[in-house]
């Protein structure tokens, strides 16, 4: 009997790099990513911009810091960010949006992370010296402590028209994009098409050691490479996690491909050789 199965269910960031990653990752065209030199990260960025239907992408090592640098471009010291009071900007950054971009941040109250466009008005602030300036409304993608909830694309519209109204932005924290796109059988970019900025993370479930893209209109992104040399994300010559990312690009689409994320899991499973437990 095999004694090499394991049990892992704590999330699906607890993936390994498969033997096509770390060969992918070994044998990827590298140059400095620094200057815009590195191909394999080029044509991941470039991928990943059709993929969401925006202008430019950017890599970056983490989902989080897309969230973070995202918050950096888009607030002021002192501006106010909305979002649902489970949303990860909110409750896993270690308080990111206040300790580095200065935001405070107005939490909605719903368990499934889905709010309406009336919770946004509600929440919204008027004009005067005496208030912050509410400045973006985000949403995540799935939800991931709302057990997983698709944002419906029609949702999402109606939330970014009343933003839109009183000059918000709308951030997407797309960590699980792909698998809402998937699994409703909706493209990534129609989910993309009603806000401004948006990313998704490849180290989800895909076995991608690190990284996230985020996109935006050229002019976000040119602000945001300023943050991203800031912090410390940019390198050049580091290629194995790009070369990674692109793999897992593919993977992630040829994974999913039209048989949707249950297959996706199941091929997953066969491949660490994790059990599946019915809690039933
Ligand atoms: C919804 C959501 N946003 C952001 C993140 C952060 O992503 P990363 O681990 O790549 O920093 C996570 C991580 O689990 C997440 O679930």
């Amino acid at each position: 009997m095999s004694t090499n199965r394991i049990i892992d269910l704590y999330s699906d960031t607890q993936t390994r790099p498969s033997a096509g990653m770390r060969r992918a990752m070994a044998e990827a065209e590298v140059g400095d990513e620094q200057r815009g030199e590195d191909p394999s990260t080029n044509l991941l960025q470039e991928r990943v911009a059709d993929l969401l239907g925006k202008e430019a992408a950017m890599f970056l090592p983490s989902g989080t810091m897309c969230n973070q640098i995202a918050m950096l471009v888009h607030c002021r010291q002192g501006d106010e960010i909305i979002g649902a009071e489970v949303t990860h900007l909110f409750t896993s950054e270690a308080g990111g949006a206040s300790a580095l971009a200065g935001a405070q941040t107005w939490p909605i109250r719903c368990d499934s992370g889905i709010f309406t466009g009336a919770d946004v008005e509600a929440a919204v602030r008027a004009p005067g010296r005496h208030n912050p300036i509410s400045k973006v409304v985000v949403i995540e993608q799935t939800v991931n402590r709302g057990g997983g909830a698709i944002w419906p694309v029609e949702r999402i519209a109606e939330v970014a028209t009343v933003a839109r109204k009183h000059g918000l932005v709308v951030h997407m924290d797309g960590a699980r994009l792909m698998n809402a796109a998937v699994s409703s059988g909706i493209a990534a970019k129609d989910m993309t098409a009603h806000v401004d900025t948006a990313w998704v993370d490849l180290s989800k479930g895909l076995g991608c050691p690190v990284g996230g893209v985020l996109v935006g209109s050229r002019a976000f992104i040119d602000d945001a490479w300023r943050w991203k040399h800031r912090l410390g994300g940019a390198r050049p010559q580091h290629p194995e996690a790009r070369r990674g990312s692109c793999q897992c690009c593919r993977t992630r689409r040829s994974d999913h491909g039209s048989s949707g994320p249950q297959a996706f899991h199941a091929a997953h499973r066969e491949q660490h050789r994790v059990l599946r437990v019915d809690p039933a």
